[in-house]
């Protein structure tokens, strides 16, 4: 059984080979057809398609003005990712804690770290479920804080009806190997903000503005830039791939949402689990179906011995000597001690389903 699952879709090899005999492999047609899709198929708001979900939040913290100086803040609950790119603005990364029952940004510890340094929060929607975006919001919009929202793990949830990706200022998507929806390596950055989507769209391609910036005769655009532009630019055989993949993901996700409720089912009464929050005003994508468990080493290795993996997929990050940590977190001290997660994509058959509530039924 595998934890995490690469679905390739049906149409995946001939899409692939179109662009691929084209001979046009850079961005062009298909990375358009591809952002289209994602804003009619997904709701996501001027979806610009890049080569990451590390490049997505990069240039989203860029175009929203962050530089050296300046503060970010995020929970230490995350992937490296997060933190890097503050870095690579030259900023300092302010973890905040989490709630210990979801493993998302707490809105007040938030509000607690703000200084008039803060620039930016990253609220990550940890294991697809999103984050109180409205508090978040709010106490962003008071301070005049940029909400970039890492929806790494979030492709199709949702929150008080509203498509993830068209909440905040900056959404930023991974369409990495093994996300719900891959590119092979890829990302999307979403912004409500339509002068904020011309400056992502212009500088994830050395900061010249390709759609309106014609050929001369010589054979050369005419710019003259001003600031740093970057080579962030999603490729067309990416977005073939990204394409042929959009097909049936409501019905892959439908189906990760099901499983979900049939683990909180056949689980909800074992001893030493702890169950996460299942706030009935968002859905979740479930890349992750999370919990908090006693004893995580034997439960790990008691399900691995009964040919079920379980993983913590990421630890908190704020201890890696480059962020100079641990910070004083309790709820984050709580999460990463206990949280483990257990496979729920798409591809588990039904006996899978039985085989990890039986592991985990079974004792560890
Ligand atoms: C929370 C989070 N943010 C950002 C990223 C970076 O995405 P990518 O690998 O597409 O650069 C990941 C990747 O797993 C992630 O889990």
């Amino acid at each position: 059984m595998e934890f995490f699952h690469t679905h390739v879709g049906a149409g995946a090899d001939a899409e692939v080979r179109a662009t691929l005999q084209s001979t046009r492999l850079s961005e062009g047609v298909r990375v358009q057809a591809f952002e289209r899709a994602l804003a009619a198929e997904l709701g996501m708001v001027r979806p610009a398609a890049v080569n990451s979900g590390t490049s997505a939040l990069h240039l989203a913290l860029v175009v929203a003005g962050v530089g050296p100086g300046d503060e970010v803040i995020l929970p230490a609950q995350t992937f490296i990712a997060s933190g890097l790119v503050v870095r690579m603005c030259g900023a300092r990364p302010v973890f905040a804690d989490v709630d210990p029952l979801s493993g998302n940004l707490s809105p007040a510890d938030f509000a607690a770290r703000v200084t008039p340094r803060t620039k930016a929060v990253i609220p990550v929607h940890w294991a697809g479920m999103p984050c109180d975006m409205a508090e978040i919001n709010a106490v962003a919009a008071q301070h005049g804080i940029s909400v970039v929202e890492d929806a790494a793990h979030a492709v199709g949830a949702s929150y008080r009806g509203r498509p993830v990706g068209a909440l905040s200022r900056f959404t930023a998507f991974s369409f990495q190997a093994i996300k719900h929806l891959t590119t092979g390596d890829g990302g999307a950055i979403c912004c409500t903000d339509p002068h904020d989507a011309a400056e992502v769209f212009r500088r994830r391609w050395f900061g010249i503005d390709r759609a309106s910036s014609p050929m001369s005769e010589l054979g050369e655009r005419d710019y003259n830039l001003a600031d740093i532009g970057y080579k962030y630019h999603l490729n067309d055989y990416c977005a073939a791939l990204g394409l042929a993949n959009l097909v049936g993901l409501p019905d892959r996700l439908a189906r990760r949402r099901q499983i979900a409720e049939q683990l909180d089912a056949a689980l909800a009464d074992v001893a030493g689990i702890t169950r996460l929050a299942r706030p009935t005003d968002r859905v979740s994508s479930w890349w992750l179906y999370g919990m908090r468990v006693e004893r995580r080493l034997d439960f790990v290795r008691a399900l691995r011995d009964r040919g079920v993996p379980a993983s913590v997929c990421h630890l908190r990050i704020d201890t890696n000597a480059i962020f100079g940590g641990p910070f004083e977190l309790p709820g984050t001290a709580v999460f990463d001690a206990e949280q483990i997660n257990l496979p729920v994509h798409e591809a588990l058959t039904p006996a899978d389903v039985a085989q990890i509530i039986a592991a985990v039924r079974a004792g560890w």
